[in-house]
């Protein structure tokens, strides 16, 4: 179909009027950039023709080849065909049953349903805190960190990085850094290991979801601490697995209270040294019990050794995997506790049989990456750096969860319960009811303080009531303020119940 005289000069007109405006694109872009929206709105309609190159050029005022090339572009991409004799026709490019302009608002939300599984995730995803404050649980001391040190080694790093470092990668991770980290977890860990069982990755969730994916098939259990850490659960979750809680107590998770009938568990994941959130310390004899169930089962256990470096009282507990020879554990570490999250760095330590597979797999699936921050992170520990700020976090964390208690005291003196131990990053308020859980949630939020609800770290609803405290990203006037704001409040729900 030739074009008619009137779509010609629409077409010619509309383009003029475009190119008279001010923009900091060229002419080709332009041009490009018109069209394309016209066929996608549907202002030029499937079978339209252009006006010749050669009629554009002329009228447009313009060169040939500035014309040709936005055709060309559009006919690679498909919205025009070129018919030899004929001319430049807009083709049918909407397929079938695709209806709605890409860049309509909605469209995508129209028919982005979640799966049943994507879903799943999402309820395991508690609301992110946006800022460091009281009392988002797991947060470090962000402000703390020695910046302009890190700044230096990183840029010593990146100059004197070799060329491979900027390739596909399958070592595992730089092998000083798996070096520095072996002396490390052997001494102040007592892990058993040798630096080719380390991978390094990107952070803890990275190694779970590895796992995950390399150890169990779809549909297969996985028993987590009840409660336990959300985290965890949710790479599980996507991996295909079937999350069954574990009981915790004061002695840590507690194989030998698993319901009978539950299914014999794939893997086994725990937090021993500082239950996640209740931080309980796993009892040997538990560990021991564990140990026996895990072989019993043929299962793995996942140890998740997060916030060790943080006891306050007591030099840190070793851990399950150094317990005796050939233990069926994953020992699995973090640098987002003990340097900051954003780092993204975490590690395995694999056992010899499952090294080669893992790396592998990782190098598959995920991709080694970030060589220089690892270098840099190597030096960080091998020059004394990364013992030295942990001793001085241990130190702030200390005395801001004695500052908590402090500011808590007049509702402790009340009846408020918080945890024991003198660990961690976080505390857990007990409450007497959901009903009060869920209105602190609510108050606090307006006063702009964020209270986790302990009732969500719960696989079975509907959960134990109480609030989970994070305290080592706040700083001392946070406390305070907020310490006092959730004393009063508490003091105020309590005796209305009580009445
Ligand atoms: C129990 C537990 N394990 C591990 C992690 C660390 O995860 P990642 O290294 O992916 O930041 C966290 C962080 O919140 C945690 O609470």
């Amino acid at each position: 179909m030739a074009p008619s005289h009137v779509h010609r000069l629409w077409i010619v007109e509309a383009l003029a009027m475009q190119l008279a405006l001010p923009s900091a694109l060229t002419l080709t872009q332009r041009l490009y950039q018109s069209l394309r929206a016209w066929i996608q709105e549907g202002e030029l309609g499937a079978g339209s023709a252009l006006p010749s190159s050669r009629q554009l050029a002329r009228e447009l005022g313009i060169g040939r080849n500035t014309v040709l090339s936005a055709i060309d572009r559009l006919t690679a991409e498909g919205f025009l065909e070129t018919r030899p004799g004929a001319g430049v026709f807009v083709v049918e490019w909407r397929a079938g049953a695709v209806t709605g302009t890409p860049s309509a608002p909605g469209a995508v939300a129209a028919t982005s349903e979640l799966s049943a599984r994507g879903q799943r995730i999402l309820d395991f995803s508690a609301v992110l805190s946006d800022r460091f404050t009281a009392f988002a649980p797991g947060v470090p001391a962000l402000d703390r960190f020695p910046r302009e040190r890190w700044q230096r080694l990183l840029r010593r790093h990146h100059q004197r990085a070799p060329l491979e470092w900027h390739d596909y990668q399958h070592q595992g991770g730089v092998p000083a850094l798996r070096g520095a980290l072996c002396d490390y977890l052997r001494l102040s860990r007592s892990v058993r290991c040798r630096p080719e069982q380390i991978l390094i990755t990107q952070g803890a969730q990275q190694g779970f979801e590895l796992i995950a994916r390399l150890l169990a098939d779809t549909g297969e259990a996985v028993w987590v601490e009840e409660p336990g850490y959300g985290g965890a659960q949710s790479c599980f979750v996507a991996a295909g697995l079937d999350t069954l809680p574990l009981p915790v107590d004061e002695d840590g998770a507690n194989v030998n209270r698993v319901p009978v009938g539950t299914s014999a568990p794939r893997l086994i994941y725990v937090t021993p040294s500082h239950q996640y959130p209740s931080g309980a310390t796993m009892t040997l004899p538990r560990r021991m019990a564990l140990l026996e169930a895990a072989q019993r089962h043929g299962a793995w256990i996942i140890e998740d050794d997060y916030d060790s470096e943080f006891r306050y009282a007591s030099a840190p507990i070793a851990s399950l995997q150094g317990l005796i020879d050939d233990a069926p554990v994953i020992y699995v570490g973090t640098f987002s506790k003990v340097l900051y999250p954003g780092l993204r760095l975490g590690y395995l330590v694999l056992p010899d049989a499952l090294v080669e597979a893992f790396k592998r797999a990782n190098a598959r699936l995920n991709r080694e990456g970030q060589y220089v921050a690892q270098a840099a992170l190597a030096a960080f520990i091998s020059e004394g750096h990364f013992v030295r700020h942990v001793s001085r976090m241990r130190e702030l964390y200390r005395q801001r969860q004695a500052r908590l208690r402090r500011a808590l005291a007049p509702a402790v003196a009340r009846g408020l319960v918080l945890s024991a131990g003198q660990a961690g990053m976080h505390l857990v308020a007990e409450l007497e009811s959901l009903d009060i859980e869920t209105e602190l949630v609510a108050r606090a939020r307006t006063a702009g303080i964020l209270l986790s609800p302990l009732s969500r770290y719960f696989l079975q609803s509907p959960g134990r009531p109480g609030l989970v405290l994070g305290y080592a990203g706040a700083t001392e006037t946070e406390i305070d303020t907020a310490g006092r704001w959730l004393c009063d409040a508490w003091c105020a729900l309590s005796s209305r119940e009580a009445q």
